[in-house]
């Protein structure tokens, strides 16, 4: 089962998606996280960000519906706290995912991942509809898509694969872009948009409506 994720080997294809394993370590008295092809960080930003008001998830007939709002330590303690965590526990291929409100902060936070030995791949969030004016901005226009991919992959040593949205109109068009800007991967795709409302009292179940 041994595959590559851009240039980078991995054992197997299994990866669980960013957001839904947390930091990974959390996970590790379930089974031996080594048996997975790589894991994925829970998004990360520049600054900590406590999230969402709850509830943040509802279940539906077609499956769960999120809007957690990045909710995260900041770079600087995901680095110096959480991957030792998870490398007490886990030796193989470790992806960042890596969210942003400017171009500055997708950089700065990328070249903090870049420098950690821990981390392999770097993973862009141009995706994420569930903050106000956060990085979904960056993923449903081509032109902006590729100003964040060509920034960050100059800013980098690492593989830089780009996560990108189905809430847009034409998902190609932003693939493309970020191709042509450098991207060395895309990821596809992040949560839908969609809305859960509660019979009894009419309203949303999901604090944040996106
Ligand atoms: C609880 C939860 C938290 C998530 N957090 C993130 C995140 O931090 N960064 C990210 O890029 N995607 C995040 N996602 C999106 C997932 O990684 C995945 O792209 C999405 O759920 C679509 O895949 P699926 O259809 O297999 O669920 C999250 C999803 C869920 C359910």
């Amino acid at each position: 089962m041994e595959t590559t994720l851009c240039g980078v080997t991995l054992p197997n294809p299994v990866m669980p998606a960013s957001g839904t394993f947390g930091f990974g370590y959390e996970m590790a008295r379930f089974y031996d996280l080594n048996q997975l092809g790589a894991i994925s960080l829970k998004g990360t930003t520049r600054e900590a960000r406590f999230g969402n008001p709850t509830p943040r998830i509802a279940e539906c007939r077609e499956g769960l519906l999120n809007a957690i709002g990045l909710q995260n330590p900041g770079v600087a303690r995901v680095i110096a706290e959480e991957i030792p965590k998870l490398r007490a526990v886990y030796g193989g291929v470790v992806l960042a995912n890596i969210s942003g409100f400017s171009l500055e902060e997708y950089v700065e936070t990328a070249r903090a991942f870049d420098a950690c030995d821990d981390v392999q791949l770097l993973e862009i969030n141009v995706s994420c509809p569930n903050v106000k004016h956060g990085g979904m901005a960056f993923g449903t226009c081509p032109e902006a898509a590729a100003e964040v991919t060509a920034a960050v992959k100059k800013a980098v040593r690492k593989p830089v694969i780009l996560k990108l949205s189905p809430n847009v109109t034409d998902i190609v068009a932003i693939a493309k872009a970020c191709e042509s800007a450098g991207a060395d991967g895309l990821c596809l795709i992040n949560t839908m948009l969609g809305m859960v409302i509660d019979p009894r009292t009419g309203r949303p179940i999901v604090s944040t409506k996106t």
